[in-house]
């Protein structure tokens, strides 16, 4: 399995049978060797600095009906809310202080959120902030919107395609929901000039080697800035809250092949991660990841945005206690970042 990797970094792809074949025997491959391999290929770009975003939770008010996602339309049980201008600039100013440079402006598929809306927020976060970067993490929609959001400022877009394959994302997602659209999208946002991040859940129900495979013939074309990875987590009134997780291992594994099959990429270790491992982030950055999104939502609305059941909303995982992050990252030899943190061809 190892000549395979070795071409793996040297070419930055391979076929669709090797894909299979390396990802077929994952879980005997040297994990040490591996995740030092990862590490070594992060260290190269970014040296010791971990990369800072503070994600900032807009609305879990959400039109779609995504089987996996505790925040879909039919779960009944989720009080929603919508963050006003206000509150998110509040947010803002907070991180700005504790040295946030990136915001995330994340949120469920909220009809009431009009394109001028989100437009006149970018513009008002990058006017006050001129020396921060703007993501937008809204899902769906036609270019006129993404454009609209690119000229107030926008520099990021994060939607990950969930999966490669398409009768596997017909499982994940209602009949209305196309990975054919979804694809549409994030070519446009690469188009418009956006820094895209794609991405997926490890160990959602119905993976198989087949659709991971997809998944990384997929990464390695269409060249994201950022891919988001983590391990599915069951939430309860959801339809697959009988499904079992997404593993560590698995989890990092994958972080680490996304590692070695696009060097420069900004690659979260994930709050899914931290949630299913106390010491998850670490072991993420261990095996490659370089960026880590503490929440900077008001905390009297994260218990709402329950995308999966235990989600980590405080202790480090809090903006507020970067501090303690700081801590903990130096304890594995890593510092944090303040500067916005942009893909290495961008700066
Ligand atoms: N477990 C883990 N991740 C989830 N997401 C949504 N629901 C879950 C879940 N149950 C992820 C999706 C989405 C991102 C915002 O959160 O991949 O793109």
């Amino acid at each position: 399995m190892s000549e395979l990797l070795d071409k793996l970094c040297q070419n930055r792809r391979l076929d669709r049978a090797e894909w299979r074949k390396l990802l077929a025997s994952r879980h005997i491959l040297d994990q040490t060797g591996l995740f030092h391999r990862a590490a070594a290929e992060r260290r190269r770009w970014y040296g010791e600095e971990i990369y800072v975003r503070g994600l900032i939770e807009c609305g879990n008010i959400c039109k779609n009906n995504c089987l996996y996602c505790g925040i879909r339309r039919d779960n009944h049980h989720v009080a929603r809310y919508r963050l006003d201008r206000d509150t998110i600039l509040d947010c803002c100013e907070k991180g700005y202080g504790w040295g946030f440079r990136t915001f995330v402006l994340q949120g469920g598929e909220d009809p009431g959120l009009t394109p001028d809306w989100v437009a006149e927020t970018v513009e008002a976060i990058k006017a006050r902030w001129p020396d921060c970067a703007v993501t937008l993490s809204l899902g769906e929609f036609d270019r006129e919107e993404y454009q609209l959001w690119f000229d107030a400022g926008a520099d990021r877009y994060l939607l990950r395609h969930e999966t490669a394959h398409p009768a596997h994302y017909a499982k994940l997602h209602p009949p209305e929901l196309t990975l054919a659209h979804r694809m549409d999208c994030l070519y446009t946002l690469k188009d418009i000039g956006y820094q895209v991040g794609a991405g997926f859940m490890v160990g959602s129900p119905g993976q198989s080697m087949d659709t991971l495979t997809e998944d990384f013939c997929f990464l390695q074309d269409f060249q994201p800035h950022m891919v988001g990875l983590g391990p599915f987590i069951p939430q309860k009134d959801t339809p697959f809250a009988k499904e079992p997780a997404g593993t560590l291992e698995d989890t990092l594994i994958l972080l680490a092949l996304v590692r070695l099959t696009l060097p420069k990429v900004l690659l979260p270790a994930t709050t899914a991660l931290g949630t299913i491992h106390p010491q998850g982030r670490e072991l993420g950055i261990l095996a490659g990841a370089n960026v880590v999104m503490p929440n900077l939502s008001p905390p009297d609305t994260r218990e709402k945005y329950t995308l999966y059941d235990n989600k980590l909303c405080t202790g480090d995982e809090a903006a507020e206690h970067l501090a303690g992050l700081r801590k903990r990252l130096a304890a594995i030899g890593c510092t944090v970042a303040v500067h916005r943190g942009d893909f290495p061809d961008k700066r």
